[in-house]
């Protein structure tokens, strides 16, 4: 009994004094890892952290506008003169199976024409802790794009790790292992340097991954929803539905997500913070249009070359399927469920229009802001969730005739067909009828019992011979 108390007292004190040696040693590395955090801040000009700030560093802190003062090494290319419509950026480490750059490159340059290039400028940042590696890709690059590299359409930089926040140490978010916190904190660094670099190359910044293949004329789609976004405050355009692929942003938010990112670099990945920046920004709903423009092809990740075999299944490669849904307004006399909106049904971003259950007569009609010579219409009715709320019978009609009335509306409809079990679909409308489309109305021949699903309206016009 005697015995068994002294040794629980041994045991109590020897416990107290490896927590004491445990706690001094970790004030100790708090102690070492605040240091490396100074000296990283006072390199990239983050100055109220290090202690030698003024008013003016800290004007330039506080100021979003300002990238952060880093040198780069260019290791092949150099950016352009003039200002850029698009940046294409992505960021590249050495995998452990197989390497997808060279491949995404190509993809990029196949896929779009000359005109466009001229618009764009594609910059990747090789970051992998073997220059060695960085050096080869970087010659490989140059063997393989030597035209672009002329034209200044592509450039190759390295950002030296001198720039980096402490990589170990890292606090254990989610319960992820040590070497992925520090896989996932580097990237995000990885990543704001990127951002940073591009932050005064063009208007518009496309952020995408190094494993990715592209739609036919990409840019041409993208100016043509950009558009479509005209006047809305949004902060992220989605064209792709997976992980870092394809987002794009207003250059100059750059500057402000690239602090982002750096304040929030050890938290969690990449794909996640930038879901949060565009809420900051007040974004609430993700923007996210029908067709992806890049799809992932790697089949391994660059972290531990682990087996990644996402897909996404919104991604259309080829152009002439995408519609050019011209601008239009829409009426309908159709009453909407749950605050529905109408136009949802016809934007190229992803939604639907939702409408009580219809009666006869009732119409849901697109008004063209200006006449177009169409040849396709295709319409879904109905949805996954709901497969009862499609048109039980309507018909589409065109009217080429607007009249100049206090509602705009067509008249002389000429009917072009019927749906079928909720869909429509028709081609070479350039032979029913002889003059360009201005409206395009559904009309419910038959009044039904269960609400109305428009999916999606799309449009294609005839190309400029
Ligand atoms: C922020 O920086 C930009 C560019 O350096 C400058 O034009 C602007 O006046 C600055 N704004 C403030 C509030 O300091
Ligand atoms: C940027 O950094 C370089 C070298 O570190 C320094 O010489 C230069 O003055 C800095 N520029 C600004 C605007 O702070
Ligand atoms: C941005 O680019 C323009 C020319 O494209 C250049 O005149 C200007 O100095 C650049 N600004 C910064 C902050 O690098
Ligand atoms: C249109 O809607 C249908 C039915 O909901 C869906 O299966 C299809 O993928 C949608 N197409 C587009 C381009 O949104």
């Amino acid at each position: 009994m005697r015995c068994s108390l002294k040794r629980s007292l041994a045991t109590a004190f020897s416990l107290c004094v490896f927590l004491l040696i445990m706690y001094l040693a970790s004030w100790h590395h708090e102690d070492l890892v605040m240091n490396d955090v100074q000296k990283w801040a006072q390199t990239v000009g983050l100055h109220p952290i290090a202690t030698d700030w003024t008013v003016s560093s800290l004007r330039m802190f506080i100021n979003a506008t300002n990238t952060l003062n880093i040198s780069y090494d260019y290791l092949v290319g150099s950016p352009p003169l003039q200002k850029k419509f698009l940046t294409l950026g992505l960021c590249s480490v050495k995998r452990m199976r197989q390497d997808y750059l060279l491949n995404t490159l190509t993809s990029i340059f196949e896929q779009s024409s000359e005109e466009e290039m001229k618009e764009m400028v594609v910059v990747v940042h090789l970051t992998d802790p073997d220059h060695k590696w960085n050096s080869q890709m970087a010659l490989e690059i140059a063997r393989s794009f030597p035209n672009q590299l002329h034209q200044r359409n592509l450039v190759v930089i390295h950002t030296r790790l001198e720039y980096y926040p402490p990589l170990e140490g890292l606090k254990r978010n989610f319960n992820d292992p040590e070497d992925r916190v520090r896989f996932r904190s580097k990237q995000n660094v990885d990543y704001a340097y990127l951002m940073n670099f591009a932050s005064n190359l063009s208007t518009y910044y496309l952020m995408i991954e190094d494993d990715v293949r592209c739609t036919k004329h990409f840019l041409t789609v993208i100016k043509r929803n950009l558009a479509s976004q005209e006047g809305t405050s949004w902060v992220t355009l989605e064209f792709s539905k997976l992980g870092y692929i394809a987002k794009l942003y207003r250059s100059t938010d750059l500057p402000r997500l690239t602090r982002f990112l750096m304040l929030f670099y050890q938290e969690m990945p990449c794909d996640w913070l930038f879901v949060h920046f565009r809420l900051l920004l007040t974004q609430k709903e993700e923007i996210r249009f029908r067709q992806s423009l890049f799809q992932h092809v790697g089949h391994y990740s660059s972290f531990q070359g682990t087996l990644n075999k996402l897909e996404d299944e919104d991604f259309e490669e080829d152009f002439s399927k995408i519609p050019d849904n011209p601008p239009a307004d829409i009426i309908t006399d159709i009453a909407t469920f749950r605050n529905s909106i109408p136009s949802k049904a016809y934007s190229s971003v992803i939604g639907y229009f939702w409408g009580k259950a219809p009666s006869v007569g009732n119409s849901f009609t697109l008004i063209f802001k200006k006449a177009a010579p169409i040849f396709r219409i295709q319409i879904h009715t109905g949805s996954k969730e709901f497969p009862e709320s499609y048109l039980h019978e309507g018909l589409v009609a065109l009217g080429t005739n607007k009249l100049q009335t206090l509602r705009p509306r067509c008249a002389n409809y000429i009917t072009i067909g019927h749906f079928t079990k909720g869909i429509f679909d028709k081609q070479n409308l350039e032979n029913s009828i002889t003059s360009d489309t201005v409206c395009v109305q559904i009309l419910v021949t038959n009044t039904q019992s269960e609400s109305l699903i428009i999916s999606n309206i799309s449009i294609w016009i005839k190309p400029k011979a």
